[in-house]
Order: structure tokens, then C-alpha cells, then sequence
């Protein structure tokens, strides 16, 4: 029930009582549904004011910064807690205990192998192929072998496809890059922890050992990690309404993966990469600092501004922080790296940037840690899907697992009234 309302008063005069619903914390909810007994629409082009759902998993707060997984700061798990750890978190809602992530972790560890026909899928693929292209497809597919199996009723045929999804998602993804360059695939290794695992995956081949340096594999865990979930972004968003129609949870995540994709979302990681090439030196920073400021330029600064985050993204913090460890241990110095400090100075000075609230996001640093440890650019995007399918599944069983309707917006319609067909 709520304990508030709010009036609303129609041009005819009439005065209709919206619900107001407060949750544990955050902005309170007007309750809107019942405008269209009034013969009302609500109109929130990119629903920047609209809750979609009711959630218990993660919190952000955009102005004070803060993001919290069930409660949990971000700061907190980046330094306490690993990936699996926070897998089990956000699916599970609290954090296990050690028998329990034992389990899990064992749980997750087999089911990495996917079905050996899914490996002939890539036969298709032009090698050139974008791997996120490849993910989408090969993900999709995924549902193709686990769709009657698949009852979305049952708790724990629900828990198994997310064990699938979070296990072979890295192997998948590892499959797309092996493609892309003409090398074997790697079967999974269980001995090898979850980054490990996906880094041998990589770039391992069967002619000599690979093996993986500790500094490396903490910095694949700590990206997964901080890219785990974000509340109600436009990818979880997607696999929710898709989800909402009851397809396939595979699907559903394919979805969420295409959604992840743009440059305004997942896809900046690679677009930063892309830009701070093509900003080429330090002296070049000015003239794409104005490109940017330029309203009739549609050149964005990469990596800066969030449609949340107004103040700063916390998990920007951890990441630079954990930028600076993995360039200091691997003893890498990247040109690239130097333009995108300078480049952050001068953003942060500039009274443009200042004035719209505009900081550096997460992907701004994540691009450069994961150059320096050798990903190519075309797999930051993917690694971002690996990471974020814990967040898209977990989101996906809290809907289904309680009443639900079918996401289906309205709209505000501009276009021609019936008018007759020309005889
Ligand atoms: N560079 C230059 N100007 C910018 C930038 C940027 N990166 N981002 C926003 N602005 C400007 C806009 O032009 C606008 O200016 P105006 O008020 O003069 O018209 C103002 O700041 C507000 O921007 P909006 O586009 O209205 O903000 P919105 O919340 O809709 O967009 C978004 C957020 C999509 C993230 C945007 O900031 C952007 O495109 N950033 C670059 C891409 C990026 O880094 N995306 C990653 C997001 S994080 C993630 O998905 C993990």
C-alpha cells in the first residue's frame, strides 16, 4: 500500500490519485498505470524518468557515486570479494558462505564445455567477422540446445541455465577471437580459475604451454567484476523485455548482447581505444577537445558522460586505480596511455565537460587495461558481455520468478490519421 499520493489534475478538471511507492532507498515511484482509465499516456522518450520495474539487485546512486550490489559497495567486493564470488551475489541475493561458493564455483567450472556441433557454427563465419557479431549469433544458438530441456517455472532449471550461461559464455567468447585469427580452439581447463581459464582459452595454443601470469589473471577478474551489473541499462533492459514475452533465457541474453554492442553503451570500450589511435599524440588533444564541444560535430569524447553517473563512476575509480597496478607490474608504457591522462586533465579543467557533469567512465580505463594485457580492441565489447551475462540472468530470474506482464510501451503518435486510398 502506499502511504503517499500524488494529484493530478486532467484540462477537464477532473483530479485523479496516483500511488506514490517508496523504496528502501532512492527516489520514491509515482505510480502511473492508472492514468489510462483516464484515456492517458505517459511520455519519457529514453525513460529518463521512468522506473520499468521493481528490483532488489544493485543501486546506484549517480549523484553521491554510488553503486552497490545487494547492498555491497562496489568498492568493497573490487577489493574483497572475486567475479564468481559476485556472480553468486547478484544471482543468489546474499554472499556465500565457503562450502557454498566452493559448490558454486565447482558448478560453474563444469560447465565451461559447450556441445561440440556449436564449435562447426563458427565454420560459417567469415574470419573478418566482428567477434561481437559472432557472439550474438553463437550465443542465440546456445538456445537451440537447451530450449525443451528448459522449463522457466522451475527454481532450478532456471539456476542450471544460469551456470550455463555464466560457464560458457568465456568459451564462447575465447572461440570468437581464435576464429578471428586462424588459431585452434582451446578446450577448457577446470584446474584454472574462471579468469585464468578464459585467458588460457585466449591465448594458449596445443603447441607449447601457456602459462598465466597472476598479475594478468587479477586484472581479468577485477574487469569482470566491476562490469558484473548495472541496474536497469539499455542491455538489461533488453533481456528483460524479451525476457517478458517468455523466450528462451539464451535468447534473451543474445538480445541484451546485440543492445551491449553500441558505441553509447558497451561498444565505448573499443571506441575509446579506436579514438585515443586516432588522436594520435598529445598536441592533436585540443582540436578533438573542440570537435567534441562542437554542436554541430556529432564527435563525442569516448569513455566520458553517463546517463546515471553525474558526479562520478565509482567503478571508474577502482579501474584507474587498477589501471595503474597491472601498467606498473607488466611494466608496459603505452603511448595511448599518455594521451588518455592528458586527456582526462583537460576534460576535467574544461568548464564544457564540468558544466554537463561529464567524467570519465568505466570504460575509459578498461580499454587501456585490457590492451595492455593484449586483448585486441575488437574483444573489449565481448569481454563486457562476458562479464555483464551474471547481471542480464540474474535480472531475468527476478522477473520471471514472480508475476509479470509482457513489457509493451505506448506512444505519443505524430503520424498521418486514416485518410482515404487514392483511386
Ligand atoms: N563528449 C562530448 N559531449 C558530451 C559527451 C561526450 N562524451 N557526452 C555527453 N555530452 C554532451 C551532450 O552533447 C549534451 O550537450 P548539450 O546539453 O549541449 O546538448 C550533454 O553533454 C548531455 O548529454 P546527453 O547525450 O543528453 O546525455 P545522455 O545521458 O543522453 O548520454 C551517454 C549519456 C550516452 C553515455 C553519453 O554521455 C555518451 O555518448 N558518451 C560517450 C559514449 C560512452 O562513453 N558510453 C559509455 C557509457 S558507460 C557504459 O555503458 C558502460
Amino acid at each position: 500500500m502506499a502511504e503517499k499520493n500524488a494529484l493530478l489534475t486532467l484540462p477537464t478538471g477532473e483530479t485523479i490519485t496516483l500511488p506514490i511507492y517508496q523504496g528502501s532507498t532512492g527516489p520514491d515511484v509515482i505510480d502511473v498505470s492508472g492514468l489510462l482509465k483516464a484515456g492517458y499516456f505517459t511520455y519519457d522518450p529514453g525513460f529518463m524518468s521512468t522506473a520499468a520495474t521493481e528490483s532488489k539487485i544493485t543501486y546506484i546512486d549517480g549523484d553521491q557515486g554510488i553503486l552497490l550490489h545487494r547492498g555491497y559497495s562496489i568498492e568493497d567486493l573490487a577489493e574483497k570479494s572475486d567475479y564468481l564470488e559476485t556472480c553468486y551475489l547478484l544471482w543468489y541475493g546474499q554472499l556465500p558462505s565457503k562450502s557454498e561458493k566452493e559448490i558454486f564455483v565447482q558448478a560453474i567450472t563444469r560447465h565451461t564445455m559447450l556441445h561440440e556441433s556449436l564449435a562447426h557454427f563458427f565454420d560459417g563465419f567469415h574470419h573478418n567477422a566482428h567477434p561481437m557479431a559472432m557472439m550474438c549469433g553463437a550465443v542465440g544458438a546456445l538456445s537451440a540446445f537447451y530450449h525443451d530441456v528448459m522449463d522457466m517455472r522451475s527454481e532450478r532449471e532456471r539456476e542450471i541455465a544460469a551456470h550455463r550461461l555464466i560457464a560458457k559464455l568465456p568459451t564462447l567468447a575465447a572461440m570468437c577471437f581464435k576464429h578471428s585469427i586462424g588459431q585452434p580452439f582451446m578446450y577448457p581447463r577446470n584446474d584454472l580459475s574462471y579468469s585464468a581459464n578464459f585467458l588460457y582459452m585466449m591465448f594458449g595454443t596445443p603447441c607449447e604451454e601457456y602459462v598465466v601470469s597472476p598479475a594478468v589473471e587479477r586484472a581479468m577478474d577485477r574487469i569482470f567484476l566491476l562490469h558484473a551489473d548495472h541496474e536497469q541499462n539499455a542491455s538489461t533492459s533488453t533481456v528483460r523485455l524479451a525476457g517478458s514475452t517468455g523466450a528462451n533465457p539464451f535468447a534473451c541474453v543474445s538480445a541484451g548482447i546485440a543492445a551491449l554492442w553500441g558505441p553509447a553503451h558497451g561498444g565505448a570500450n573499443e571506441a575509446v581505444l579506436i579514438m585515443l589511435e586516432e588522436i594520435g599524440s598529445i598536441e592533436n588533444i585540443p582540436e578533438f577537445i573542440e570537435k567534441a564541444k562542437d554542436p554541430n560535430d556529432p564527435f563525442k569524447l569516448m569513455g566520458f558522460g553517463h546517463r546515471v553517473y553525474k558526479n562520478f563512476d565509482p567503478r571508474a575509480k577502482v579501474m584507474k586505480k587498477s589501471c595503474d597496478e597491472v601498467l606498473a607490474e607488466l611494466n608496459v608504457t603505452d603511448p595511448r596511455l599518455r594521451i588518455a591522462m592528458e586527456l582526462e586533465r583537460i576534460a576535467l579543467s574544461d568548464a564544457y565537460f564540468i558544466e554537463r557533469r561529464l567524467f570519465p567512465n568505466v570504460d575509459f580505463y578498461s580499454g587501456i587495461i585490457l590492451s595492455a594485457i593484449r586483448i585486441p580492441t575488437s574483444m573489449f565489447t565481448v569481454i563486457f558481455a562476458v562479464s555483464r551475462t551474471v547481471g542480464w540472468i540474474s535480472h531475468w530470474q527476478e522477473m520471471v520468478s514472480s508475476p509479470y506482464k509482457i513489457g509493451r510501451p505506448r506512444q505519443l503518435y505524430t503520424g498521418e490519421t486514416e485518410r482515404p486510398y487514392p483511386d
